[in-house]
Order: C-alpha cells, then sequence, then structure tokens
C-alpha cells in the first residue's frame, strides 16, 4: 500500500528579528550569523500567539486546500517541544479551534495525542500515523500531523541566534500526491543524553551547543547504518561496486536548527559512507591532506572536543573538503533548496525538517527540476537523544500542489520587530493582549485564566 504525504500547509508568524540588527546589537560580526551558520531572519511570535494557535491556523489552512471535511480526518496528532500543560494535549486544543469554524463536536470521531522527543517527534508522529493506515484501521481516512514549536533561547546566550517558531501540518493518506513513504526501511537511533533539554517550569532550553552538534551527527549517522542494512536487506537499493546509498538518494532534507547545519551533517555523512570507497582516495590526494583521526578513536564525545589539536585538524580538513567540487556537487544538487526557507524563518524545532522539505519541493520546481519519481531522504534528530532516517519517492501528482507552493505569499507581509520590541516579547513584558500585529483569519489567543479553580485554561477566537 502507498503511504505517504499528500499535502503540507504552513504558517509562519509575521513578526522577524533581521540578523544584521541582532548581531549590531549584540556586537557580533553579522557574517557570523549570515556566513557562518545560515542565518538571515528568525520569525517570532507576537503576544497572542502560541504553539497551539499556530498549529490550528497550519491545520486550518491544509483542510482548506485540500477541501477536507472533518468526517475525511480520523487522526489529529500535534508533535511539539513547546508543551502548554502537562497533561492536557496540544491537540485538543487544536481541536477546540477548528470547532471553531467547523461546528461543535465535527471533529468527535477523531483520535490523537502529543507527541514529545525534542525535534524528532513529528517523524515519529508521521510513522506511526502511516502504520495506522498500513494496519487498515483507518477506514479510508487521513492522519494530520502537526509540528509546531518556539524556539526559544536565553538572551544574551549563543542558542539566541538561533531562535524562530512556526508550524507544518502534513495530511497522511494512502493515496498521497506528493510523497509515498519507501516501506520497510525507517531507522532509529537513541540514547539517554543531555546535549539539549528544558525542566519543568523553565521556558528556555540548557545547552552544550558544541556537544549537540556532534552528537546530532553520530546519531543520525547511526540511524543511517541501520537505514542501509534494510535498504540492501529489502531489495530497495541494490549496490554495484564503489557505490554508496547517498548515490541513490536524490535529495537530502536534514534538521536545521540553522540552515549551516545541514551543511556540516551533509559533510559529515559523506565523509563516513565515501571514506572506503576508491573515489575517495581520489579526493585526498587532490585536497593534499589526510583526514586526520582522534587521539583516542574510540572516545567519548567529550573526549574528542577536548582534544583541540585534532579539532582543529578536523575543522581545517571539513572546510578543505567543503571546497571540492566532488562535495559541491552534492551540496548543490541534493541539499540547497532545502535550506532557503530556514534561512528566512530560522528554527522551528520540531517543524525544522519539514520546512526544509518544503523549501526543496518549492525551489526545486521553480529551478525546472523534474521531481517525479525522485527519491528524498530525511535525517531527523531530536536532542536527548534520538535520530530517525528514512526515505519516500516523489509522486506523479506532485506538480499539483507544489505549483502553488509560495513561502513570500503564504508567509504573508512580514514585519520587522526593532530590537527593543524583540526583548520585550521574550522577556514575556507584554500580555497576550498588548499585540503589535492585527491579525485576518487566523486563530489568536486571548486569554489565560490565572484564577485558581480555572488556572491555566486558554481561550483562542477565529479573527475574521
Ligand atoms: P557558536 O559558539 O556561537 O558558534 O555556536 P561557532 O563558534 O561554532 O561558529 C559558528 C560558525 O560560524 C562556525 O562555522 C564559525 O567558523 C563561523 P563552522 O566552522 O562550524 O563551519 N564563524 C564565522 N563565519 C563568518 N564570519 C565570522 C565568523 N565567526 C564564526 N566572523 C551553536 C553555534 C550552534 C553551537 C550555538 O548557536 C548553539 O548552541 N545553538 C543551540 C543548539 C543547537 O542549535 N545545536 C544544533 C545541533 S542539536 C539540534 O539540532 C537539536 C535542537 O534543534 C533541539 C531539539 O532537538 O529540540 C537544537
Amino acid at each position: 500500500m502507498a503511504v505517504g504525504i499528500d499535502d503540507i500547509a504552513l504558517y509562519i508568524p509575521r513578526l522577524f528579528v533581521d540578523a544584521r540588527d541582532f548581531a549590531k546589537a549584540r556586537g557580533m560580526d553579522p557574517d557570523k550569523l549570515q556566513r557562518g551558520l545560515g542565518i538571515s531572519k528568525m520569525a517570532m511570535v507576537d503576544t497572542n500567539q502560541d504553539p497551539a494557535c499556530m498549529a490550528a491556523n497550519a491545520c486550518l489552512r491544509i483542510m482548506e486546500r485540500s477541501k477536507l471535511a472533518p468526517k475525511d480526518v480520523g487522526r489529529l496528532y500535534v508533535a511539539t517541544e513547546s508543551s502548554l500543560d502537562e497533561s492536557k494535549a496540544m491537540n485538543s486544543y487544536v481541536i477546540g479551534m477548528l470547532e471553531q469554524i467547523y461546528g461543535d463536536d465535527s471533529f468527535g470521531h477523531c483520535g490523537g495525542i502529543e507527541c514529545k522527543f525534542a525535534c524528532v517527534s513529528g517523524s515519529y508522529a508521521l510513522y506511526d500515523n502511516s502504520n495506522w493506515i498500513r494496519a487498515g484501521e483507518s477506514g479510508g481516512k487521513s492522519a494530520i500531523v502537526v509540528v509546531s514549536d518556539i524556539a526559544k533561547y536565553d538572551l544574551g546566550s549563543s542558542g539566541e541566534y538561533t531562535q524562530g517558531a512556526g508550524a507544518i501540518a502534513m495530511l497522511v493518506n494512502d493515496n498521497p500526491r506528493i510523497m509515498q513513504f519507501d516501506p520497510k526501511v525507517t531507522s532509529t537511533s537513541i540514547k539517554n543524553e543531555y546535549d539539549f533539554y528544558r525542566p519543568f517550569g523553565k521556558e528556555t532550553p540548557i545547552v552544550h551547543g558544541q556537544y549537540s552538534n556532534l552528537l546530532y551527527m553520530i546519531q543520525v549517522k547511526k540511524a543511517l547504518m541501520s537505514y542501509k542494512e534494510k535498504a540492501l536487506s529489502t531489495g530497495l537499493m541494490k549496490l554495484k561496486e564503489g557505490e554508496t546509498i547517498l548515490d541513490y538518494i536524490d535529495f537530502l532534507n536534514m534538521h536545521l536548527p540553522y540552515s549551516n547545519m545541514g551543511k556540516k551533517a551533509l559533510s559529515y555523512l559523506i565523509r563516513h559512507e565515501w571514506r572506503k570507497l576508491p573515489r575517495w582516495k581520489k579526493i585526498i590526494e587532490k585536497m593534499g591532506m589526510e583526514e586526520p583521526i582522534p587521539k583516542d578513536p574510540r572516545g567519548t564525545i567529550e573526549s574528542v572536543l577536548a582534544d583541540s589539536e585534532f579539532m582543529a585538524k578536523d575543522h581545517e580538513f571539513t572546510k578543505k573538503f567543503a571546497k571540492t567540487e566532488e562535495f559541491q556537487d552534492v551540496y548543490e544538487q541534493k541539499l540547497a533548496s532545502s535550506l532557503i526557507a530556514s534561512q528566512m524563518i530560522g528554527n522551528l524545532y520540531t517543524a525544522s525538517l519539514y520546512l526544509g522539505f518544503r523549501s526543496c519541493l518549492e525551489f526545486e520546481f521553480q529551478k525546472g527540476t523534474d521531481l517525479e519519481g525522485k527519491r528524498v531522504g530525511f535525517g531527523s534528530y531530536g536532542s536527548g537523544s534520538s535520530a530517525m532516517v528514512f526515505s519516500g519517492v516523489i509522486a506523479p501528482e506532485y506538480k499539483e500542489i507544489v505549483k502553488d507552493m509560495n513561502l513570500e505569499s503564504e508567509m504573508g507581509n512580514r514585519i520587522k520587530l526593532s530590537l527593543e520590541e524583540y526583548e520585550e516579547i521574550h522577556e514575556n513584558k507584554r500580555g497576550p493582549n498588548e499585540n503589535l500585529l492585527d491579525s485576518k483569519k487566523e486563530f489568536v489567543l486571548v486569554d489565560v485564566e490565572s484564577s485558581p479553580e480555572i488556572k491555566g485554561q486558554r481561550k483562542y477566537i477565529y479573527k475574521e
């Protein structure tokens, strides 16, 4: 049975912080953000927006675009790490908002939960809902998987320039117009880690930045190795002498906490995959530099990071490798188009990978690439930590959906925040009703109850 993504809709808040203004205010070189990390703008929520109303807005868009009635939807899952309640799931708020439009109890037949595993949970939600359809439990209905987050870090921290906000809704069914998932190859890795985490009650995460970068790559590589085993044993891919599975993946989408992380991860995975192939010898000869090895190759992530001689050499090697024609070809062909939206919007945590996929579809289509039958690989990572690698093949009907994709117009008229306004919103100095923008045709938060017996109850309305 062909199961996959039938449609994608996004909701990105219109407020943003410009990376140049930000760098100036923090006394940083703007090139570090723009060239070093690949960040131009970071989307920010207004005071009357939260992850639940962004999720509902993305859902409403997919319902309208795909002309769905509530009876067509059997499951609604929300994956997020910006949870609003320890018990009440975010999809219940979303159902409440959608029922303001479609009528009381119109989604009463629907099921779903809120999923959490940092940025990777949306991928688990997609996989579980695909299996619900494969198991024949869906009764012909579709599932909606929404990924929605606000990436928020402490003022003045090194994570502060990797913020962003937004939601993406994906329609999953057995007649997908965009992409069919490859069956029986989805692979995962998992390990108890503290690279990035947010203890109860804390609004911003505790982050070990460089540790998280390396862990991300190690975990995705582990999942990729398991994907490779499955791809070969199921016959999905048959490798000839000197080939790697990456040769059979036409486009790669990586989790993007900032856009250059995609490039970093690509380089790491290619090095791992090409190292034993004849092509590697030629590249090393051209580069005139051997690949460095840590003092303790079987050491921990901490020992590798503490090996400053190795880290400096490895950095030099990575930079040289990134300049080779061989890397540049793979980068341009397989990854570059997926990074464009991330540069414009920033980190969306759970939604980052899918914003990348959306970006790849739109910008490859604009280039005139024929995507039909092309294989897309996904490298999903969530701190804490787990990775998932999976793939899919673009469906013949993809143009029906992709031809109308336009990130700029779907985001609407974006408004730049001054640094003062940004800091006021960041530090929660404005109440929900002290919003900066007038909203139209979207759900907004109007109140959060404070009296003890109804504390925390949230009220949303649809602004016509
Ligand atoms: P940092 O210390 O600010 O930056 O940390 P850096 O010193 O590593 O520099 C970044 C890049 O800018 C480097 O490029 C520099 O060379 C370059 P690279 O060598 O890596 O290619 N650079 C410049 N380029 C041009 N002109 C200049 C200049 N100066 C430097 N003047 C870090 C960066 C990402 C670690 C930090 O922002 C951070 O901690 N962010 C939050 C954590 C994070 O995003 N981790 C990513 C992996 S973990 C993950 O993705 C999971 C996550 O999404 C959470 C979840 O799963 O829920 C975070």
